[in-house]
């Protein structure tokens, strides 16, 4: 049964899916004509698609009758509707027979787009926001343009339903406390320090420093296979309000995660991309086995914190009861704040 408090929470689910910018993906990932990315959130989708060299970003529904143009979650291919044959490309419809339809009906036969702005290399999309993608990112903005620049490329795609609200599982990634309970033989290998967080209105930022030696005189001596526009040697952590995270250990790939609500209550469609850093050209070969074992690693911690997740009462999100913070919990701090002030309006 769904009662009440769950239909509540998902209709404000909606208004920060609606109402604020939401970091899709680096340009990068789609470099070719026909390449795309399908996401989901709140049962519906939302796809990139490069369309001869310009990105768009639609709802994946066939203006005739509704059809899905794709069903992969990414891949190369016409945005031509297996239907009827609609087709879209180089920015217009082209309809087979368009004798047999009504001009006006015609006239309304676009693509449901959403709007689309850029911070460097990274592509945001909101169906209706109610503010500029410079004043949501406020002081992140340059660090992100940077970060932005960095990248060459995508080597994994990670997609997960965890069976938690998209608020349980987006909170267990803005705290460190658990690394050493939930990620013993992961993450916490890398010995993170305390670090320093930062806060912006709609963004929070944790830098940390790396404790194991060895780990660090092993990352430093593939540096010089890398061509880094900019880099920080420790571990980096993003939140962009609402639902997303990116995250570095120095420098070298991010991961790009995605907790978008489903449409169920209590169900979070997870993603996490692993973007590559930018290597010298003779360098990429060498580097394969180090991004495939970054992917690999970045995979057991996602199932680890999604069985944490999953363990966790589905009522305690919205129970005083359970809010008590640690100090190395204030980033879940500040994203509460962040909820109210974008739902009391
Ligand atoms: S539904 Fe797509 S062409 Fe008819
Ligand atoms: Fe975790």
């Amino acid at each position: 049964m769904i009662d009440a408090h769950y239909l509540t929470a998902q209709a404000q689910a909606h208004r920060l899916r609606d109402e604020f910018w939401h970091l899709l993906c680096h340009r990068s990932e789609l470099p070719a004509s026909g390449d795309y990315l399908k996401l989901d959130w709140l049962g519906q989708e939302v796809v990139v698609f490069n369309d001869h060299g310009e990105l768009v970003v639609f709802d994946n529904l066939c203006p005739h009758r509704g059809t899905r143009f794709f069903t992969d979650s990414h891949g190369n291919a016409p945005l031509t509707c297996p239907y009827h044959g609609w087709s879209y490309r180089a920015g217009a419809m082209h309809i087979p027979c368009r004798e047999r339809y009504a001009q006006a009906d015609l006239a309304r036969a676009t693509l449901h787009t959403l709007q689309i702005d850029w911070c460097a290399d990274f592509l945001f999309a909101a169906p209706a926001p109610r503010m500029a993608l410079e004043d949501q990112l406020g002081g992140t903005y340059n660090l992100l343009a940077d970060v932005s620049f960095n990248i060459a490329g995508r080597s994994d795609l990670n997609a997960r339903d965890f069976a938690c609200d998209w608020r349980v599982a987006l909170e267990n990634a803005l705290e460190p406390l658990h690394v050493p309970f939930v990620h013993p033989e992961s993450l916490a290998q890398l010995q993170l320090g305390d670090g320093v967080n930062t806060f912006t209105p709609w963004t929070s930022i944790w830098h940390a420093e790396l404790g194991n030696s060895a780990m660090i005189k092993k990352l430093r001596s593939v540096k010089r296979l890398f061509a880094l526009d900019s880099q920080y040697e420790g571990y980096q952590s993003v939140y962009l309000f609402p639902f997303t995270m990116l995250s570095s250990t120095f420098s070298y790939s991010y991961s790009l995660q995605h907790f978008f609500p489903a449409a169920q209550p209590g169900r979070t469609h997870f993603s996490s991309r692993l973007l590559n850093g930018a290597t010298r050209p003779a360098s990429a070969a060498a580097l394969q086995g180090f991004f495939d074992a970054s992917a690999h690693m970045n995979r057991q911690v996602f199932a680890e914190d999604q069985a944490i997740c999953e363990r966790i009462a589905p009522g305690a999100i919205d129970d005083e009861r359970f809010a008590t913070l640690a100090l190395d919990e204030e980033k879940i701090g500040h994203f509460r704040s962040c909820l109210q002030t974008a739902l009391a309006v």
